[in-house]
């Protein structure tokens, strides 16, 4: 993902419009506010940030504690032209970087599928190390290998989870997990259907990995609300789901 300036730049523009932002940034507040109620001066990281759609959304709903971090000179340009405090830092040398820093919650979206099965246990350490007491590491992944399609290809995504790969490097960090729901279950039918015709078609060559495009795309509107109005109904209807291509999870120290 690191150096595809292309797609940080829809990123940028699309993320507060398409329906998956808008779903993940919605499950993430609840979060918050199903651990901290109405208080909005809680200290939050947002580790990997992109190009700043989260922090922006939680500003607008009056959160003032806000920090980012990001690997990618075009995520932190993106992010400080929204007027966010985000720093420029390798999550892989996340020790060295602000060892006394300490949060009441830590959101880490969409960035693990990023690190190898060795690099991913000291990130989850460094990361749980700089919560607070009661503080809670909130993150969302990609999730089951049948999902895998050309936006994984488009993205460089070189791993997809279950919930079993987390339960032993969160043991091993003193991390509680409180949910764990896979998402969305109502939509997932489709996205199995769309990602596995993508696969065969990579297979056969008729699409080729170079030519792989992002879901980083705005459908039309009518279809955008729907999905995003089918997947909000599923959030506030069923705190757990068992099915999805995402995992979103929620784990206190
Ligand atoms: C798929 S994007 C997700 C961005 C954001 N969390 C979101 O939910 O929209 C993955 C992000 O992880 C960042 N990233 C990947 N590897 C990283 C690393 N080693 N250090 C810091 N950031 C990294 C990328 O630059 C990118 O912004």
């Amino acid at each position: 993902m690191i150096g595809r300036s292309e797609e940080y730049e829809k990123m940028f523009r699309l993320e507060g419009q398409l329906w998956w932002y808008r779903s993940l940034h919605e499950r993430v507040e609840k979060a918050l506010q199903n651990r901290f109620g109405q208080r909005r001066d809680i200290t939050i990281l947002d580790a990997g940030c992109g190009t700043g759609g989260l922090l922006d959304f939680l500003r607008r709903q009056g959160y003032t504690n806000l920090r980012g971090l990001d690997g990618s000179t075009d995520a932190v340009t993106f992010c400080r032209e929204r007027n966010l405090s985000v720093t420029f830092v390798n999550l892989n040398e996340l020790t060295s970087f602000e060892p006394d820093g300490q949060y009441d919650a830590i959101i880490c979206n969409d960035v693990f599928c990023y690190f190898t099965a060795n690099e991913l246990p000291p990130l989850v350490s460094a990361l749980a190390r700089r919560l607070r007491t009661n503080g809670i590491l909130v993150t969302n992944n990609n999730a089951f290998k049948l999902f895998r399609g050309e936006h994984d290809v488009a993205v460089g995504i070189i791993r997809r989870f279950v919930l079993a790969d987390f339960k032993p490097v969160c043991a091993d960090n003193g991390l509680h997990i409180h949910l764990a729901t896979y998402w969305s279950f109502v939509l997932s039918p489709l996205i199995l259907l769309v990602r596995q015709w993508q696969r065969l078609q990579l297979a056969l060559g008729w699409h080729k990995p170079e030519e792989a495009q992002s879901d980083v795309y705005l459908p039309h509107p009518l279809v955008n609300e729907t999905l995003y109005r089918l997947v909000r109904a599923e959030q506030t209807l069923i705190r757990r789901t068992p099915f999805g291509s995402s995992l979103f999870m929620v784990m206190s120290r």
